[in-house]
């Protein structure tokens, strides 16, 4: 997998490629990259946004920046870019990011993330060279940044590699193992504080019982918590 995200704010990146599934995915041959779209304007004074037609508060990104950035790093018209790899706008509007959208990304062998900022994107931008809008909750960040680390952070722990290890991302809340509820409750020592006992079934090294046990833990939590 190849990720690319384009940015006017690389350097927010640097604490999320740090972590370590985010290393371990790099040295499994993965690769994240950034380009900051600043780098690229044609424009004078590192200009990359401009104010809205029509009147009306904030900046939009403009397509001919966005266009020269893409141009620079596929060295492909971007209206042809997108047939070759997925390129995904977020945008708070965007299609809702779940485990099965995840599951669909992690899937791609190259993502390209675009991050807008103010008041987002000229339409042509998404019109003509998105092949997707992701949104990560319907409320407005102030950029696509946090977003896009949110999008990365869910595909690179479902690459083989990325986790210590690989049974971690199989049982978890969401997944199919899970028949798409919750995860069931963790525990760990002491088996026993301040009177609050981890459950017998925990401790009795009875594999099939604690199978059984965590399954009926996690339907119990879709029905306290049924998704919308
Ligand atoms: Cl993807 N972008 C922005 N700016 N706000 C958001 C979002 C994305 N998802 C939820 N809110």
């Amino acid at each position: 997998m190849e990720i690319d995200v384009f940015t006017l704010f690389p350097e927010a990146f640097g604490w999320f490629t740090a972590q370590r599934h985010v290393t371990n995915a790099q040295a499994a041959g993965h690769r994240v990259g950034f380009v900051n779209y600043r780098d690229h304007t044609p424009l004078r004074a590192g200009q990359v946004d401009d104010t809205p037609f029509g009147g009306g508060a904030g900046m939009v990104l403009r397509v001919d920046v966005v266009e020269a950035a893409l141009q620079a790093r596929y060295g492909a018209d971007p209206v042809r870019v997108r047939g070759d790899r997925r390129v995904v706008a977020l945008t708070p509007a965007g299609r809702l990011l779940d485990d099965s959208l995840a599951d669909e990304l992690a899937a791609e062998p190259a993502l390209t993330l675009l991050c807008g900022r103010y008041e987002g994107f000229d339409q042509r931008i998404l019109e003509h060279f998105v092949s997707d809008e992701v949104s990560i909750g319907r409320y407005v960040l102030a950029g696509g940044e946090l977003a896009a680390m949110v999008v990365c952070d869910v595909v690179l722990r479902k690459l083989p590699g990325a986790l210590g290890d690989e049974r971690s991302a199989l049982e978890e809340s969401f997944s199919v193992a899970l028949e798409g509820a919750p995860e069931y409750p963790h525990y760990t020592r002491p088996a026993e504080y301040r009177g609050w006992r981890v459950p017998d079934v925990l401790l009795s090294g009875h594999h099939a019982q604690i199978h059984q046990w965590r399954l009926a833990q996690s339907r119990a939590r879709a029905d306290e918590r049924p998704l919308p």
